[in-house]
C-alpha cells in the first residue's frame, strides 16, 4: 500500500522554553489534563516497551495514578510484560496525544507496588474484573475461549458468594520511577518541538531542546 502521499501538517500548539520549567511533572501535568479535557476515550491508554530475552515488545497498558514518584499501571506479573520487566526493568511509557499532536516519552525503572497498594487497588475494581484476573493467566495459552469462560463463570459465582474475589499473588501493579521524558510538540515543517528532561545524580531535573 502506498502511503507517501499521506501527508499532515502539525501547527495546533507549540512548546517554547519559555513557559516551561526545570520539572517535567508539571508540564506532563498540563499536557495530561488537556487531553483528558478532550473527553476522547481511553485518555489513560499508554504504551509500555519491555526489553525481554525475545527482544523488545510493546502493548498499551492504563495509567492509574501518578506523582511525582512514578506513573502505576497495573497487570499480571507472570505475563511477558512481567517477565521482561523481572529481567530488566528498565522500561519506556508512550502516550500518543493525537488531537494535540503531541506525544510523551518516558524512561524510567520498573518498580512492584505493595502487596497492600495491590489489594486497595483490586478490591475496589467490579466483582466481574475481580473474577476476570483470577480467571486469566495473562500471556499464557489457553485451550479455548469455552475453556476460560467455564473457569471465569465459576470463578465468579465464588465471588459473588463471597462478596469479593481474591487477588492472585500475581496480580498486581508497577510504578515506572522516570529517569528521562521527552515532550514533543508537532511544528509546521517539520520543525518540531522536542524537550528533553534528564535527572543528575544529585536529583534534579533539567532540560535541553532536541532537533526534530
Ligand atoms: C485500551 C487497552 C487497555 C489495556 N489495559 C491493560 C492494563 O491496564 N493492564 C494489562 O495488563 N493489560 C492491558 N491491556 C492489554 C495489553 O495491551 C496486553 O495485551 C496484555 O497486558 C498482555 O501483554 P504481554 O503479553 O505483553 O504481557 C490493554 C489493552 C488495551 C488495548
Amino acid at each position: 500500500m502506498e502511503l507517501q502521499n499521506e501527508r499532515k501538517v502539525y501547527q495546533s500548539n507549540e512548546l517554547m522554553e519559555a513557559h516551561v520549567g526545570n520539572n517535567p511533572f508539571p508540564l506532563f501535568t498540563q499536557w495530561f489534563d488537556a487531553f483528558r479535557a478532550l473527553q476522547t476515550d481511553d485518555a489513560t491508554a499508554m504504551t509500555l516497551a519491555t526489553a525481554g530475552q525475545k527482544g523488545p515488545s510493546a502493548r498499551i497498558v492504563l495509567l492509574k495514578n501518578y506523582s511525582t514518584e512514578g506513573f502505576e499501571f497495573f497487570t499480571q506479573y507472570t505475563s511477558i510484560k512481567g517477565q521482561d520487566i523481572d529481567k530488566d526493568p528498565r522500561v519506556s511509557l508512550l502516550f500518543f496525544w493525537r488531537e494535540l499532536e503531541r506525544q510523551v516519552s518516558i524512561q524510567g525503572t520498573a518498580v512492584r507496588l505493595t502487596d497492600q497498594e495491590n489489594d486497595e487497588y483490586f478490591y475496589t475494581r467490579p466483582i466481574e474484573s475481580q473474577a476476570g484476573a483470577m480467571a486469566s493467566h495473562q500471556s499464557h495459552p489457553v485451550a479455548s475461549r469455552e475453556a476460560l469462560l467455564d473457569s471465569y463463570t465459576t470463578l465468579l459465582e465464588g465471588c459473588i458468594e463471597r462478596g469479593r474475589g481474591i487477588r492472585p499473588a500475581s496480580w498486581g501493579g508497577y510504578r515506572i520511577v522516570p529517569t528521562a521524558f521527552e515532550f514533543w510538540q508537532g511544528r509546521p515543517g517539520r520543525l518540531h518541538d522536542r524537550l528533553y528532561y534528564t535527572l543528575s545524580e544529585d536529583n534534579t531535573w533539567s532540560f535541553i531542546r532536541l532537533a526534530p
